[in-house]
């Protein structure tokens, strides 16, 4: 039977590159998103992958929704968490709301996603982790105190995760994608955008498959002895 694959913000984005390239690769989807009908409703048509609408920054919905993608399409082997949002400002400009949606829904949001998948890996004695974090994370940015926060932090979840997962057939990695053609930088000022793609060697925004192949690499069996590692996919932008 196919493994069963969350993928949180899976049907927008780079969450969509990865749904797609993981039902490409044989296993049965089940994308999340926290609002957007309309492009959910779109995405299932097109893709015959069933969406399911919860905010992942609410643990009571995180868990009543992940028992009910069980229910349906049976126990999550794969978690990708991905869904993230950016609430950009100078720092002396950041309202405690700023901080505290992004927080809540980058950092917390992975805990959510994880923490009520991870029993049933253990007992099953496999799991592959995977999440979405940022360039940014590792090298922090200008007006993202809060999102460089929350991408730094999914580096200390899956370094921590891969340490406990290990022995029980368990990995955990991140994804730190640079910048890419998404929604989420189109809507960086284009003036401040044409200067960022200028710091980045390869010349260009990557494209959302650019990171979905990162993902189906670690989620393999291929990457059966990859644990705790990040991926950076930048176009040459940062290296750490
Ligand atoms: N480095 C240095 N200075 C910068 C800067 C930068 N990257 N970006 C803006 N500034 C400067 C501006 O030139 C301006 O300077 P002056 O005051 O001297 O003119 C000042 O900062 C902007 O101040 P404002 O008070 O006008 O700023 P604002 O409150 O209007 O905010 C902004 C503007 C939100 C910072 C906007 O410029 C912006 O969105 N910047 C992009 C931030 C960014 O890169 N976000 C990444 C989003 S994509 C993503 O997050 C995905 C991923 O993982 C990679």
């Amino acid at each position: 039977m196919a493994r069963t694959a969350l993928v949180t913000g899976g049907s927008r984005g780079i969450g969509a590159a990865i749904s797609k390239a993981l039902q490409a690769d044989g296993y049965t989807v089940a994308a999340t998103y926290a609002g957007n009908d309309e492009a959910a409703a779109k995405f299932t048509e097109e893709t015959g992958i069933k969406t399911y609408k919860w905010n992942v920054a609410d643990y009571d919905e995180s868990k009543a929704g992940i028992a009910q993608v069980e229910a349906d399409l049976g126990p999550i082997e794969i978690v990708v968490a991905n869904a993230g949002i950016t609430r950009d400002a100078p720092f002396h400009k950041m309202t405690p709301q700023q901080w505290g949606d992004v927080i809540d829904t980058n950092l917390t949001g992975v805990f959510n996603t994880v923490h009520p998948v991870w029993p049933g890996m253990r007992e099953r004695g496999f799991g592959r982790v995977v999440v979405i974090s940022s360039v940014n994370g590792q090298k922090g940015q200008f007006a993202q105190a809060n999102y460089a926060a929350t991408k730094a932090g999914d580096l200390g979840i899956v370094r921590s995760l891969a340490q406990e997962g290990a022995a029980k057939g368990i990995t955990a990695n991140a994804v730190c994608p640079g910048y890419i053609a998404t929604e989420m930088v189109m809507a960086v000022p284009e003036k401040v955008r044409e200067a960022i793609i200028g710091m980045i060697p390869a010349g260009r925004l990557g494209e959302p498959e650019e990171i979905a192949r990162c993902v189906s690499f670690l989620v393999s069996d291929d990457a059966s002895f990859i644990n705790g590692s990040t991926i950076s996919a930048n176009g040459g932008q940062f290296f750490s």
